[in-house]
Order: structure tokens, then sequence, then C-alpha cells
């Protein structure tokens, strides 16, 4: 009887020892956590490979119209703040969890990094995400009404106070040809990428990662420029000269930790033929969900 316990406990204790990571995955513009085509079936992918594996597609706002809303017009500090707490709340990820961002919410998942070390993050992976921002908006298809008022309020003035505020595409607007109003206007990249009052823990925090994963599209039609998905961007006060990460003075400067997360083995970089975010379930499984999700 005693014996039989035992052994049961032990059984139990090793399910739970040889239970996977949990996954945390952050769609991305016009987009919402649940749709069967996107992140519906990105979730079904994770779970099908890594069995027993618990996902969590984040929802911001209370249903999924309200979701693909705030991919648009919300402050993105106020949708980190409210992401860090939905996961310090999830008692299934106490633990650590791994997370996938997909376009924009990659670079909104490296915020949660940063500013959120509990519960601890373990694999980043940014699927195509603007990590230097973007100068540039994609053209709108015919339609479209909320892509089309983005667009215009971009044009109007991307760091207007009111425009920061609300509009999405605005908080990771990175104009080369004006630095200074960039890092004292833009509330949310300039602010985690350490471009105007320095944060150490942002820095610290990054570091904490086990392993960084960076997608880049080689044919991406939708960024401008594309290179930002690597932490490439334009050369200062020019818009056509790019400047490989290695070059930009966030990474010689190592003021998110880049640098060290590169000389550690950590950080990695993905390369994919292909459209924004046309990626093969094939590449996906192999590059992506093997090396970083099992
Ligand atoms: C970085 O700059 C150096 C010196 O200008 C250059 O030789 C090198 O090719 C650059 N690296 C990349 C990846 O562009
Ligand atoms: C990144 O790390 C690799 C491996 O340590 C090293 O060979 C490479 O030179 C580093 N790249 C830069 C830009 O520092």
């Amino acid at each position: 009887m005693q014996t039989s316990l035992f052994i049961g406990f032990l059984c139990i204790a090793a399910a739970i020892a040889s239970d996977p990571v949990p996954v945390v995955i952050w769609h991305g513009m016009g987009d919402s956590c649940c749709n069967p085509e996107s992140m519906g079936y990105i979730k079904k992918l994770i779970e099908d490979n890594v069995p027993g594996v618990y996902v969590l597609s984040l929802m911001i706002g209370d249903s999924t119209s309200a979701d693909v809303e705030h991919g648009f017009f919300m402050n993105v500090n106020t949708q980190v703040e409210e992401v860090c707490e939905t996961l310090r709340k999830d008692a299934r990820l106490a633990s650590g969890y791994n997370a996938v961002g997909f376009s924009q919410g990659g670079q909104f998942l490296r915020a949660v990094a940063q500013r959120c070390p509990d519960p601890p993050m373990r694999n980043l992976i940014s699927v195509g995400g603007q990590h230097q921002g973007i100068f540039g908006f994609p053209r709108c298809p015919a339609a479209d009404w909320i892509c089309e008022a983005v667009r215009r309020m971009l044009d109007w003035g991307a760091y207007v106070s009111f425009v920061q505020s609300s509009i999405v595409q605005a908080e990771y607007w990175h104009d080369p040809l004006n630095e200074k109003e960039y890092r004292e206007k833009s509330v949310f990249l300039a602010d985690i990428n350490n471009e105007l009052v320095y944060k150490d823990a942002y820095k610290q925090n990054l570091l904490k990662l086990n392993n960084f994963l960076l997608v880049m599209f080689t044919q991406d039609g939708m960024v401008v420029p594309r290179e930002s998905e690597w932490f490439g961007f334009y050369q200062e006060n020019n818009d056509k000269v790019l400047v490989a990460m290695e070059n930009t003075t966030l990474y010689t400067e190592d003021r998110i930790g880049l640098r060290t997360l590169n000389q550690s083995g950590r950080l990695h970089f993905l390369s994919v033929d292909g459209d924004h975010l046309q990626i093969s379930e094939a590449t996906f499984i192999s590059e992506i969900i093997n090396k970083f999700l099992k």
C-alpha cells in the first residue's frame, strides 16, 4: 500500500516535472487572438507538436472585435500593463513561459520581458516584429477605414501627443530625419529601446532570457524598413542608407543587452524568404517549435 502510494506520487511528480513550458502568443495588427486562420491555427500547431502544452493567445479587451480595434487604437503601454497583469494572475505561467509575438506583437512582448520579469519569460520569438520601428505605413485595402484613418493620423503628425497616446503605430513610428523628436516624444519604442531615459532594468530583464530569436522576412512588403525585424534601421538623417544591427548604437552601446545576449550565444536570427508573416508550417515547426518551444 505504502509502496504503491509512493510510486503513484513519483509518477505525478514526474508528470509535473516534465510538463512543457507554456507558450504565450500575441497577434499582429488587424488580427485577433482567436482567428482560426491565424492565431487559432498557430495555437493548434503548437499544441499538436508539443503534447500537453498550455498555449495562451492574448486577447486585448473583452471581445475579438475589441481586440482587433486595440491593435490600432490604444496606448500600447496600457496594453503591455494589462498583459503583465494577465500573466501574473495565471497560475499556469508561474514557473515561466515562452513567448511568440507576430509582427507588432513581437516588440510588445519584448516590452513585457523588459518591464515585467515575473513570471519569467524563457525564450522570446519575434516573427516579423519592428524592433527599431517603422518609417512608412503600408497601402490600405480600399474598404479598410481603420487602416485609412491610422494612415492619415500618421501623416498628420506621428509625434503629436494626442496621436502618440492613441494610435498604436505612432508609438513605434521612427523618423530617421527627426531622431531628436522621436527620442523625446515616442511614448513606447524610444522608451523600450532606452533612447532617452536609460532604465537599467530594461537591460537586466532582457538579459534574463534564455534565447531571443528574430525572424525577418526577406520579401516583406509591409514593414518599412524590413531590417527593423533584425534591429537594423536607417542611418540618422537619412531615409535610404540602412545600418545593420551590429553597427547601431543600440547594439554597440549594449543599451538593452543585445550585444551581451549575442556574445553568450542567446541571440538568434532567422531569415525567411517570403512576404510579411509568410512562413511555412514546416519552417515554423523545424525552426521555431522544435528549437525553442520544446
Ligand atoms: C558595420 O560597419 C563596418 C564598418 O563600416 C562594415 O565594414 C560592416 O560591413 C558593417 N556591418 C554590416 C553587417 O553591415
Ligand atoms: C555575435 O556572436 C557571435 C558568436 O559569439 C560572434 O561570432 C559574432 O561576431 C557576434 N556578432 C557581433 C555583431 O558582435
